[in-house]
């Protein structure tokens, strides 16, 4: 089968269409074809891992050592990118329940990875569902990973209807979600921050304000929320302190120790309240995502699709900071939704 392949970390160009042998599913495993496959901020940062030093890397630095010793220090160990996909069931394991050969399915592989190549085994209990069916297959295999991680960050807030939140990079993998969930799903006032491009894009996903953090710091501007999701770790306590109710909570996403710290910190001392996320991925959760969008509640929006033989142009476009939206690789161009 084809895949993309890369055997040195790197610019986009050492992603190279190469083939590779094609797995068989074991008795408890669907072989799945591959339809698509997004770009996520995972797949730039494993492509480049050699240049993430522990500073540039927005979790602690145990983290960045785990990382290192499981995608490689030197060159990678897991060298086929893509952690989410969308696709059909070609042949299943003898002692397969939930899925049938022909089933139309999305899932998530986390740092497994694997998606950027035609086929793939899932274990039938993995994160891995059946694709909504108001989704073409580039939509749905857009969803997992930001839909997952907004999921789980949500989960940690008590939010109810008409209180305030702030999504504090609202236009990457997980920020969009979050919007989506906050405003649809549990009626908040949602402002979203982004940079000058995205704003449009922001706005589609629901939010009642975008701010562009390239002009104007949300912290100045007098207004306060009762809880900001920061994506990217990158609100000062000091922000977090001008910017919330008082009994407002920070979400961070992404953290540092120093974070962790004022987690603690704050939990004896503090009303406002700091919270380091951790989300862990499951099967129930992509699936209560599936009805969410079956629902109307969330969508995706799909900005440009390459073929798989474009996947170094495809990132280069998706680091190019113009994307309005995600970026898809195409392997199968059946539009059955
Ligand atoms: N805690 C967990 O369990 C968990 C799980 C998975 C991932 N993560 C973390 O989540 C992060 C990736 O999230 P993602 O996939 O959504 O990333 P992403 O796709 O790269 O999106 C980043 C977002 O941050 C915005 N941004 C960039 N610079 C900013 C600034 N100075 N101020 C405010 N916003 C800014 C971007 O806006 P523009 O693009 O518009 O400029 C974009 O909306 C990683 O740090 C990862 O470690 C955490």
């Amino acid at each position: 089968m084809k895949a993309i392949v890369f055997t040195e970390y790197g610019a986009p160009e050492v992603l190279k269409l190469k083939e590779v042998p094609k797995p068989k599913p074991k008795d408890n495993e669907i072989l799945i074809k591959v339809y698509a496959t997004p770009l996520n901020f995972g797949d730039t940062l494993v492509r480049k891992f050699n240049s993430i030093t522990p500073k540039k890397f927005h979790m602690p630095f145990i983290f960045w050592f785990l990382g290192k010793l499981y995608f490689g220090f030197k060159k990678p160990k897991i060298e086929i990118l893509g952690s989410e996909f969308s696709g059909k069931v070609e042949s299943i394991g003898k002692n397969v329940k939930r899925f049938i050969a022909g089933d139309q399915v999305f899932g998530y592989r986390g740092p497994r990875m694997g998606a950027y190549a035609e086929y793939l085994c899932m274990n039938e209990n993995d994160v891995v569902a059946h694709k909504p069916t108001n989704m073409s297959y580039e939509q749905a295999a857009a969803i997992p990973y930001g839909a997952i991680m907004a999921l789980g960050s949500i989960r940690k807030a008590n939010l109810k209807a008409k209180q305030s939140v702030l999504v504090n990079g609202a236009s990457g993998g997980i920020g969009p979600i979050v919007v989506q969930l906050a405003k649809k799903h549990f009626d908040a006032i949602v402002t979203g921050v982004c940079g000058t491009p995205r704003i449009p894009y922001v706005i589609s996903m629901g939010a009642d304000k975008v701010i562009d953090y390239t002009k104007e710091d949300f912290s100045k501007n007098g207004e306060t929320y009762d809880y900001i999701f920061d994506i990217l770790g990158k609100c000062s306590i000091e922000m977090c302190k001008r910017s919330l109710k008082k009994n407002g909570s920070c979400l961070y996403v992404s953290f540092k120790m120093k974070q962790v710290f004022q987690m603690l910190w704050r939990s004896i001392a503090g009303n406002k309240k700091i919270v380091c996320v951790m989300v862990n991925e499951n099967t129930k959760d992509l699936i209560f995502i599936k009805e969410l969008i079956e629902a109307g509640k969330i969508k995706s929006i799909v900005d440009r699709c390459y073929r798989l033989e474009e996947a170094a142009e495809a990132h280069r476009y998706f680091e190019s900071g113009n994307k309005q939206g995600s970026v898809v690789l195409t392997l199968y161009d059946e539009h059955n939704i």
